[in-house]
């Protein structure tokens, strides 16, 4: 094997083997099983669920979970920044603004039409932490993309700032770039859940 073809198929294994991937964890505070990751830098976890066998359905339930020296956290339901559903949310008063968005270009992306979302009770705000549980209805499609529910490894991205938006009473407020971000594997197969409906 020449040397190149060795490094190329060692590249591969350690990127497979490196990939940060979802597990399977239950928030003890609504009892929802999540498929989600906690990722150990910014102390983030973002979790979701979908009906079971649910390929003609269009909803999921979430949550993201922060400290609150994040004033903002972003997810990318299609893995990149650019051309996906944006779940935006932030801390404020003793609640959780949320903002569904959308880029196509590296800059402040813009409010997106289409998804409803409602925040389900365990949302919440404390001295230390906030979390946003929520059901997020005709959200696994949108403009130039969608989930894969039968994928058991594709990209979740996320991004999140220590400083706080512009204006956290408006779901439109302008906010500046992120100060953090990543990426994990969601196995969405494997987030499919039997009780959805009695949690959503
Ligand atoms: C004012 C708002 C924003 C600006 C100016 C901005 C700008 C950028 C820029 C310039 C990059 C390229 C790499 C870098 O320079 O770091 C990038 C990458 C990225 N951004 Fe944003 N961003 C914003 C909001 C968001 C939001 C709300 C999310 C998530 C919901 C997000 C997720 C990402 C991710 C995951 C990447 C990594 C590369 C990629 O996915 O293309 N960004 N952003």
């Amino acid at each position: 094997m020449a040397l190149s073809h060795l490094l190329l198929s060692l590249l591969a294994i350690s990127t497979s083997v490196f990939a940060q991937s979802s597990t399977t964890y239950t928030d003890p505070d609504n009892g929802i099983t999540f498929q989600g990751y906690t990722d150990t830098t910014t102390d983030v976890t973002i979790g979701l669920v979908f009906p079971e066998g649910s390929d003609s359905n269009d909803e999921f339930i979430g949550e993201i979970v922060s400290p609150l020296t994040n004033q903002w956290v972003g997810v990318c339901l299609g893995g990149t920044m650019l051309d996906n559903l944006l779940l935006v949310a932030w801390p404020y008063e003793d609640t959780v603004v949320y903002s569904p968005r959308y880029a196509t270009s590296y800059s402040l992306p813009a409010l997106y039409e289409g998804p409803t979302i409602t925040s389900l009770e365990s949302t919440s705000v404390n001295s230390t932490y906030w979390k946003w549980v929520f059901r997020c209805e005709n959200c696994t499609t949108w403009t130039g993309g969608s989930i894969n529910l039968t994928s058991t490894a594709s990209p979740l991205a996320w991004a999140l700032s220590n400083t706080t938006v512009d204006d956290p009473a408006d779901p439109d407020s302008a906010f500046a770039k992120h100060t953090n971000d990543g990426s994990f594997e969601e196995d969405f197969y494997a987030a499919q859940s039997a009780y959805y409906f009695n949690w959503a």
